[in-house]
């Protein structure tokens, strides 16, 4: 920019304030509730808060062993997980619905409904036999006392805005792990903490008032600012990632039903798929019908599910979901539904608008079929690692896209090292493991996932897709706009055989038609 252009920019933003008028009101109730009247009568006449009985939640045995894993990991040190804190939209307005982060879900088998602010501190002992061991303790905020003038003017913490809160004891009773005030967690961080006693390691990026606090506290104590501890905090990261790879059988339970859960979105969805047809934003509509559907069963959807139909379908992360349905297209449609423990699936089918596949539709949808189906078996190998089962399906779909005369070169090319043409059509990762998290174990080391071999108890995603952009001038033109993905959820059995766990949702072309043909929105309302 010239000097003439920035000297007419500096004179026309001279005169803007600086400083906020103090003391705006837009909304509030503020200082108007100053009044000798209501100070008389706000704090009196109220009767004993009608408290939920809490009770011992289904993952807390679970959350012991997993506490125990962890301070074995890192012996010796202190480990602070945050819950996390919601993210505010505007004034007292968050955005929604808040959720604890997942290494903090994991470790204290608390879900939906629990707790922002909240932080657990895993610290070391000595054990009476010399050996290293842990005490945790859970820190919250507890319910204000109506005698406290914050208990009504406190909207995100006094019970006059939010309704009846768990207590300390509520909390001991929820978790089995011993629950103190916020306030003593500063204190607690301290304790004994420095170079020469105990280092601290910070579940960072999910409460930032905590990463602040923890920062001002090592550099206080000579252990170091944030750059300092940033590899100490990665490796926290990496090991909370590893303890969750492998799912307990009631963790498996726990999965199968998110995974029920989300078949009854699909079903929802093939139910009203013909209404949607009509309507102007039929993906938004399947959207709702979607995201309505694992609200009801649950917390909430694990992600924007996309509904992309037509040439969106080829766009590969579109979730605008914006658009009507296309006659005589597909739709692809990607979503999970996360239940009120957290647990989540993540599945993506893709249907012929119309209810029957065209057969170029059903040549590329076989195409996609065939290379999930290469992997399950590669998967099924003696001594597969999780690695095989994605390589496989780079070899199907660039077999396939030779097959169909789309790949410049031979497939036998196009798979050596410096070939990789086929990704052109299929350009992002093929699975991810899942849990807690849509992509769960993500900080996991790769000797862990994705180089290491499958294990009993592993839960993970295959999905893959092929994608012909609108504008792909290496495609006939019937093929542009075209895209197809398939994503199962996979689950290692106890034999150590790769299963699929949401064919409950049918993934073959002929299966697809039947099941489409069987539903309709009579359905829905019965
Ligand atoms: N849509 C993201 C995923 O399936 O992993
Ligand atoms: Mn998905
Ligand atoms: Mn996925």
């Amino acid at each position: 920019m010239s000097n003439d252009a920035l000297g007419i920019i500096r004179q026309a933003a001279a005169g803007n304030a600086v400083t906020p008028e103090a003391k705006h009101q837009a909304g509030g109730m503020g200082t108007r509730l100053q009044g000798q009247g209501f100070q008389d009568i706000i704090y009196g006449n109220w009767g004993k808060a009608h408290r939920p009985e809490a009770k011992r939640g289904k993952f807390a045995d679970e959350a012991v062993a997993r506490r125990d894993a962890i301070a074995k990991l890192l012996p010796g040190e202190r480990l602070i997980i945050p819950a996390g804190i919601p993210k505010t939209r505007v004034n007292d307005i968050d955005f929604q619905p808040f959720r604890i982060g997942t290494a903090f879900a994991h470790l204290t088998g608390l879900g939906e409904g629990h707790k922002a602010d909240s932080v657990l501190v895993i610290s070391p002992t000595v054990n009476d036999d010399g050996t290293v061991g842990h005490h945790d303790v859970l820190y919250i905020e507890p319910p204000i006392d109506r005698t406290d003038p914050r208990f009504y003017s406190d909207n995100k913490h006094g019970e006059f805005w939010t309704g009846p809160q768990p207590t300390l004891a509520d909390f001991e009773t929820m978790t089995g792990i011993e629950t103190r005030d916020r306030t003593e967690l500063e204190d607690a961080l301290r304790a004994d903490a420095g170079p020469d006693g105990i280092r601290l390691r910070l579940c960072r990026e999910v409460d930032a008032n905590v990463d602040a606090l923890v920062d001002a506290i090592r550099v206080d104590l000579g252990l170091g600012g944030a750059d300092d501890n940033a590899g100490i905090d990665e490796v926290f990261q990496e090991r909370l990632s590893e303890i969750r790879l492998i799912k307990s059988p009631l963790e498996i339970e726990e999965m199968r039903r998110s995974v029920r859960a989300t078949l009854r979105a699909f079903d929802r969805i093939a139910d009203l798929l013909p209404i949607a047809r009509q309507v102007k934003r039929g993906e938004r509509l399947l959207e709702v019908v979607f995201t309505g559907t694992a609200r009801y069963e649950g917390h909430v959807v694990a992600g924007i599910p996309a509904v992309a139909s037509g040439k969106r379908s080829g766009i590969l992360h579109y979730e605008d979901n914006i658009g009507p349905l296309e006659d005589g297209g597909l739709v692809l449609i990607d979503g999970g539904g996360e239940l009120n423990s957290l647990y989540t699936a993540d599945i993506t089918r893709t249907f012929p608008v119309g209810g029957k596949f065209t057969d170029l539709q059903r040549r590329l949808y076989q195409a996609v079929l065939d290379s999930a189906d290469a992997a399950i078996a590669a998967a099924n190998k003696p001594g597969a690692v999780y690695h095989d089962m994605i390589d496989a399906v780079m070899v199907s779909v660039a077999h396939s896209l030779e097959k169909l005369g789309i790949l410049p070169v031979s497939a036998e090319e196009a798979l050596k090292p410096d070939g990789h043409q086929q990704y052109r059509w299929l350009y992002h990762g093929t699975g991810h493991m899942m849990g807690l998290d849509c992509h769960d174990s993500h900080h996991a080391r790769n000797e862990f996932y994705p180089d290491s071999e499958f294990k009993p108890g592993m839960v993970f995603t295959l999905e893959p897709g092929l994608y012909f952009d609108a504008a792909d001038l290496l495609v006939p033109e019937e093929y542009r706009g075209i895209g197809v993905r398939l994503e199962d959820d996979l689950l290692v059995t106890d034999s150590g055989e790769v299963v699929i766990l949401s064919d409950g949702v049918p993934r073959s072309p002929e299966d697809i038609e039947a099941w489409m043909a069987e539903h309709g929105p009579e359905r829905y309302i019965a």
